[in-house]
């Protein structure tokens, strides 16, 4: 068993920051740092590191303790294993008891496996160059494809014999029972029970797990036999759970969280060649479409994920999934597109080193504008395909869990596509309140869980400036009124024309309001018109203030200018025509806005389809209307 003295010394030496950090990306705050959770899924971060104390916290799952703790809990390590785990990383040396057939037996069966992939990870590791067919095949296989030994080190990479049974032979005599062989995945057992090794005649690339173990294989054909599968890989263990795990992340996590960016690439061979190009924080979902498990593994490390991927079709299709998830992950997201039928393996050995890197830099788009991109040519000129492409893009915006990242991509696909922001938020919106409605039949039982903030809202801020702006054009209004009320619009009087037109209008300012009334109420009973006289004589104290103020022009323009010099200054009530367009167009949209406003209020509490339905559309309508009249005032809407 281990001594006291060796924990002791593994105890004063770690630092708890740094222990976490092999695992979690923790953010400096105040004395402490802080981190999304590992135990939990979580999107803002409730766990806590104190190392005045080394001490972690995790409030989302309750996890708790010291540096030790953390790593039995993170790796699923017994004490034991911690404490090899800790002592090696801090380069303490520990007194091992030797491994007996007897007790490791007694070891728990994880640990078993672990110590079994363990071996045969060195086992075929030894034969890539300490045998003949190691040496010829397997290692002149991996010179051909330009790995270094630096790399082959790395990534501990190895051979299996041809024959059926030299690494079992070889294990069984090592005292690894068959039994075990099996659950670990490296041998094949026939219908008689009998065995064979799974991995023969094959280059081998190890998997390990976020501590460095090894927890599985894939192993690579030599030839080209178009009758065998290019890959064999070992199947899902107590130890290996495909979905939550990435290849390449233990050799890529420090590089990951220092450049805070996650490349993303398709094969084992991807990973070492873009190592080989001095680009680390990579990894590979090794074949299998992406996962949530592995988003949320990269998720630790960092919040952005670059894809990389062929410029084929079935490269771009694999593109276009991975993005999706990884958004809706919570992660951003850009793209790197290669050349057709190029690689990043195969690319970065073809140009070298800063070549590549200059492609990668100069290469990665966000994804709105790799989606744009791509709907491009196939849009150009025809707009039906333009509109599913916007579609396409607004679906995956609809992805991103935090609103104001959502309305950031939508700005900035406003900005790229010369769309204004408000087709495409309600297009958002209505791919949001479908969205809500599945999940509302999904969580029939707890209907309230649906997230009600999913749809945008205008901030409080802008809400203000609104009012501002509804008054200044209710004084615009009245002043109007007052100064013109006896000028004409089209065929009309301009008090008949503004009662007219302004019937859905409801003024805010309590003053403004009255003295529109005194107008509207004059029109309606048709009595004797009213102007500005009317309010001096009848009003308040107040009211004769604000008319007073109104009615006093400002620019009295001198009439000599227009005798002496034959220079006209048009007056104001030149362009009344103008000016009462203008301002009744500014009401109306306030009109169609507030009804955008209930309407969407309404939205977000409808329970029957049919009626969502019929609110959809008319958040449809008055989108267009409002759309049409800020066109037509150049106005832009900023929401
Ligand atoms: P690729 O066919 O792109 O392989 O498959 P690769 O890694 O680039 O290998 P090279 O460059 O041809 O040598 C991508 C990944 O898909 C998985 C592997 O993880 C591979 O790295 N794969 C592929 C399999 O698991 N089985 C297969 O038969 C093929
Ligand atoms: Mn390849």
């Amino acid at each position: 068993m281990i001594s006291r003295d060796t924990v002791e010394e593994i105890r004063n030496r770690i630092d708890i920051v740094d222990v976490i950090s092999d695992f979690v990306s923790l953010k400096k705050s105040g004395q402490n740092y802080k981190a999304l959770s590992p135990f939990a899924n979580e999107k803002t971060p409730s766990f806590f590191v104190v190392p005045a104390k080394g001490i972690f916290k995790d409030f989302s799952s309750g996890k708790g303790g010291d540096a030790f703790t953390f790593v039995m809990e993170h790796e699923k390590l017994s004490y034991a294993e911690t404490i090899k785990y800790l002592a090696k990383k801090y380069g303490v040396e520990i007194k091992e008891d030797r491994v007996t057939d007897e007790n490791r037996a007694e070891q728990s069966e994880r640990e078993g496996l672990y110590i079994l992939m363990n071996f045969a990870k060195d086992y075929y590791k030894n034969l890539l160059t300490n045998s003949e067919a190691g040496r010829g095949v397997g290692l002149s296989y991996f010179r051909e494809r330009g790995f270094n030994d630096r790399t082959l080190e790395k990534f501990e990479l190895g051979y299996a014999l041809e024959g059926w049974e030299n690494f079992s032979k070889d294990a069984v005599t090592k005292g690894y029972n068959k039994e075990l062989l099996d659950k670990a995945g490296l041998v094949v057992k026939k219908d008689d029970g009998s065995t064979y090794d799974r991995f023969r005649g094959r280059v081998i690339f190890p998997v390990h797990n976020m501590s460095g173990k090894v927890i599985a294989f894939g192993a690579r054909m030599l030839g080209k036999d178009k009758n065998q599968p290019k890959y064999i890989n070992s199947p899902e263990t107590d130890i290996y759970h495909k979905s939550d795990v990435l290849y390449g992340l233990y050799q890529a996590k420090n590089a990951i969280r220092q450049h805070d960016t996650c490349y993303l690439v398709e094969g084992y061979t991807d990973v070492i060649s873009l190592h080989q190009a001095d680009v680390e924080n990579v990894v590979s979902s090794s074949g299998t479409a992406l996962t949530e498990g592995q988003i949320k593994l990269i998720r630790r490390f960092t919040e952005n994920v670059t894809v990389l991927f062929d410029g084929d079709t079935a490269g771009i299709k694999a593109a276009l999934r991975g993005i999706d998830l990884i958004l809706k992950g919570g992660l951003n997201v850009r793209v790197v597109l290669f050349p057709d039928n190029e690689d990043p393996d195969s690319y970065s050995r073809k140009v070298g080193t800063t070549a590549f890197q200059k492609f990668l830099k100069e290469n990665t788009k966000d994804f709105v504008s790799f989606k744009a991109g791509l709907f491009a040519a196939e849009a150009a000129g025809d707009p039906i395909r333009k509109a599913d492409s916007i579609k396409e893009i607004v679906t995956s915006i609809s992805l991103i869990p935090d609103p104001v990242k959502r309305s950031v991509y939508i700005q900035e696909t406003s900005n790229l596509l010369k769309i204004s922001e408000s087709v495409l938020l309600t297009e958002l919106n209505k791919i949001l309140v479908t969205e809500r409605r599945k999940l509302a039949r999904e969580n029939l039982r707890e209907p309230s869980e649906v997230p009600a903030e999913m749809i945008e809202e205008k901030s409080v801020s802008s809400q203000i400036d609104m009012l501002a702006i509804i008054q200044n054009q209710e004084k615009e209004t009245v002043r109007l009124l007052l100064n013109y009320a006896d000028q004409h619009v089209n065929e009309n009087r301009l008090p008949t024309y503004f009662v007219n037109e302004l019937e859905d209008v409801e003024f805010t300012h309590p003053l403004y309001r009255e003295i529109y009334f005194e107008f509207k109420a004059a029109e309606l009973r048709e009595k004797e018109p009213i102007n500005s006289d009317f309010f001096i004589q009848h009003g308040t104290t107040e009211i004769k203030r604000i008319v007073t103020d109104l009615t006093v022009s400002r620019y009295q323009v001198s009439k000599h200018w227009g005798d002496k010099y034959n220079i006209f200054i048009p007056a104001e009530s030149d362009k009344i025509n103008e000016l009462a367009y203008g301002i009744v167009l500014h009401l109306k949209l306030r009109v169609i806005q507030k009804h955008l406003d209930d309407n969407l209020k309404l939205l977000k509490d409808v329970k029957d389809i049919e009626e969502e339905n019929r609110l959809l559309e008319f958040q449809k309508q008055l989108k267009s209307g409002e759309v049409e009249i800020s066109n037509f005032l150049g106005i832009v809407i900023a929401r």
